[in-house]
């Protein structure tokens, strides 16, 4: 298994290119499931997840075929074939369950493997199954599946969310764009993944509006056609990358990132004593005085993403003072902690919130991966550590960034990945 070698203490400097919303990107390939033309993306971030997505969807029958030599803009489309999502491919990622929505509602029937717990938490998905049978959809759970029919069409109908789930809300959306009549979705999530998942949909011809908003109504059509779009850059990669900038003290631009998108960590990161500034080509972050702790708590967007928030961990380890981080989506997505107090970080947890206590220095040392953002904030610790550190189980980070080690190291990074 690959690992993540990097001798930490020196300042990033140079340009990093920030690449498409992986989180956009897995839903909005689950929406070429909704039309029989091709579905063109653009900006598709190389990713494992991304290709997990591609198996599921070629195995539902569709075509995947990349059209520019890098793989980046991807055509999509074709018949539905298979409307079963298997265990194995459903256990590698949780986002397969995007394609339920979808399979409803162009096939009229899916079968679906439960994905199951998985580390950040336990993750259910009732509402994303209590919303589809309040558009008419047939629900039992059999042997691990989700076995759902659509007698006819799916039928509108207003739904209100007791909290906001981004995915429960792109499998609705998803699947309301083709339902019969008008479907209302009350307290959805307001991701900017949302709004490019929604605007791709009506640029096939759905009819969604309150974009953007935590109410979204839909008027069903009885076709979607293809169309063309391109996806957002990935707003968690560009925040991953101001906290590689800022825990070194160094200087980055971040080419194509979109500071609109990242209101809530621009904030807490200026806070916390670090120069942010929206330039043409994208964002410049640069870290000069020291860094002070600063408090923050995850939220549905605008909040603070909770998934930046084991990066941002990581940063406050090495700031001055203390600072409280509160989770309030997962249940257990502090698996970073004990990894970052083998570092030397001064790390307590009590409940939902972990007290950090910055030192002056962390020091290198072997660390586990646990999930994605958790193998990040390790990467950005060895980073901004003394001496070396080697993050194993790197298939997580794989998983969500695209060459990340080569990104790193073209600012003066001292990182290599080792194989096997
Ligand atoms: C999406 O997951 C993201 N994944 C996650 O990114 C992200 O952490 C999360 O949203 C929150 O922003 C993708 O977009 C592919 P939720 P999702 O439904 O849709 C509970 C990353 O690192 N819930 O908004 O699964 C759930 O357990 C990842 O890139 C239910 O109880 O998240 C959680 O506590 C990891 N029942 C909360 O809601 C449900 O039916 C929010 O989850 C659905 C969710």
């Amino acid at each position: 298994m690959d690992r993540i070698r990097i001798r930490g203490g020196r300042p990033l400097s140079g340009e990093i290119a920030i690449g498409g919303a992986k989180n956009a990107a897995l839903p909005l390939m689950a929406a070429g499931l909704l039309t029989e033309e091709k579905l063109i993306l653009a900006n598709v971030p190389r990713l494992d997840d991304i290709r997990t997505m591609a198996m599921l969807l070629a195995q539902h029958g569709l075509d995947i075929t990349p059209v520019d030599p890098e793989g980046r803009r991807l055509a999509i489309g074709g018949q539905i074939r298979n409307p079963v999502a298997p265990y194995d491919i459903m256990r590698k990622m949780r986002a397969s369950i995007l394609v339920l929505g979808p399979l409803l509602a162009r096939a009229g029937e899916a079968r679906v493997s439960l994905p199951g717990g998985c580390a950040i938490g336990t993750r259910p998905v009732d509402l994303h199954l209590k919303g589809l049978e309040q558009l008419g959809a047939e629900i039992r759970l059999q042997g691990g599946y989700i076995e759902a029919l659509a007698p006819g069409r799916l039928r509108g109908a207003s739904i209100v969310f007791p909290f906001v789930s981004v995915g429960a809300t792109e499998n609705l959306l998803m699947a309301a764009v083709l339902a019969d009549g008008q479907t209302e979705l009350v307290n959805a999530a307001r991701e900017p993944e949302i709004e490019d998942l929604a605007r791709c949909l009506n640029a096939m011809g759905a009819r969604i509006d309150g974009i953007g908003t935590d109410r979204l109504v839909i008027e069903g059509v009885a076709r979607l056609s293809g169309a063309e779009h391109t996806i957002i850059p990935d707003r968690i990669e560009t925040g991953t990358y101001a906290c590689a900038a800022a825990i070194t003290g160094g200087d980055i631009l971040l080419r194509h990132a979109r500071l609109e998108h990242l209101s809530a960590v621009s904030r807490t990161l200026a806070e916390s004593g670090v120069d942010l500034s929206e330039t043409e080509a994208g964002m410049r972050v640069a870290r000069r005085n020291a860094l002070s702790g600063t408090d923050v708590m995850t939220e549905p967007y605008p909040g603070f993403p909770t998934d930046m928030q084991a990066q941002f961990m990581a940063l406050m380890a090495m700031a001055e003072g203390a600072a409280m981080i509160t989770e309030t989506i997962f249940e257990n997505r502090f698996m970073h902690v004990p990894e970052l107090n083998r570092m030397g970080a001064r790390i307590n947890v009590h409940g939902a919130s972990a007290i950090v206590r910055g030192v002056p220095q962390l020091s290198g040392a072997p660390v586990m991966a646990s999930d994605l953002r958790a193998s990040v904030s390790l990467v950005l610790a060895g980073l901004g550590a003394c001496g070396e550190t080697t993050v194993n189980r790197v298939y997580h980070l794989d998983r969500g960034y695209e060459a990340v080690e080569q990104k790193l190291a073209a600012c003066g990074a001292d990182i290599e990945r080792l194989s096997g």
